[in-house]
């Protein structure tokens, strides 16, 4: 193996594909945790037990547990009978993941917001609904936005242990690389020199959105 020439290509290629398994996994499980996020959060919220409490079981299992065991137990338990592929595999596994933690930032957004608002909302006639459109999640939004971006970043690196499963992501890329050439130091440094570049200029879209939030302050 050497890194020019068809073994170069070759291991080109295969990173590019786990590259490309590694954000496609990301995005999709982010937007399957954003929903179960709501949808969690609506039932925590709705004071009545039975839908309190599955939310509050499912969010404390999660949250209990390693993602790697969810991950595994999904694919080789639960999924094990249906025909399901891993790359969606993991993307369920790592969407009800996010949800959990997603449904607890958003929680948090919303208990981040001054009692007071409540208060003064209500006592000019709005109702509870009203205020909860009106007043607390727009301002809840602003402190939920940054903590999804986050979210989305350690989402992205946590995707690694998708080989766990058997799929190719970055990780399991360089891995794979990393066995057949006996080379370790380029295919991981590789690895995580792209993770690093993937996140740093998420951080930094990030905090430039942050700022733009700020000025209507
Ligand atoms: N490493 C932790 C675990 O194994 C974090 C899981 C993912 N975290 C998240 N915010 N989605 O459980």
């Amino acid at each position: 193996f050497t890194p020019i020439g068809n073994d170069g290509l070759i291991g080109g290629l295969l990173i590019l594909n786990g590259l490309k398994v590694t954000l496609m996994v990301t995005f999709f499980a982010i937007i399957l945790g954003a929903i179960l996020g709501v949808g969690t959060t609506l039932m925590k919220m709705s004071g009545k037990w039975y839908l309190t409490w599955p939310a509050n079981l499912y969010v404390g299992i999660i949250r209990g547990t390693p993602v790697v065991i969810q991950l595994v137990i999904l694919y080789f338990i639960v999924l094990s009978s249906l025909d399901v592929d891993k790359i969606s595999a993991a993307i369920i596994a790592f969407g009800l993941n996010s949800g959990a933690y997603i449904s607890e930032i958003i929680r948090a957004g919303i208990q981040a917001v001054d009692k007071g608002q409540m208060e003064a909302a209500r006592s000019l006639g709005l109702s509870h609904g009203q205020t909860m459109k009106a007043v607390i999640l727009p301002q809840a939004l602003k402190n939920i936005l940054p903590a999804l971006g986050n979210e989305f970043i350690v989402l992205l690196k946590e995707t690694a242990v998708i080989g766990f499963i058997g799929g190719v992501d970055l990780m399991r890329a360089g891995e794979i690389i990393r066995s057949r050439t006996f080379e370790d130091v380029v295919p991981l440094f590789t690895c995580a020199l792209i993770y690093l570049i993937l996140t740093y200029t998420f951080t930094f879209m990030l905090s430039r959105f942050e700022k733009r939030l700020k000025q209507s302050d």
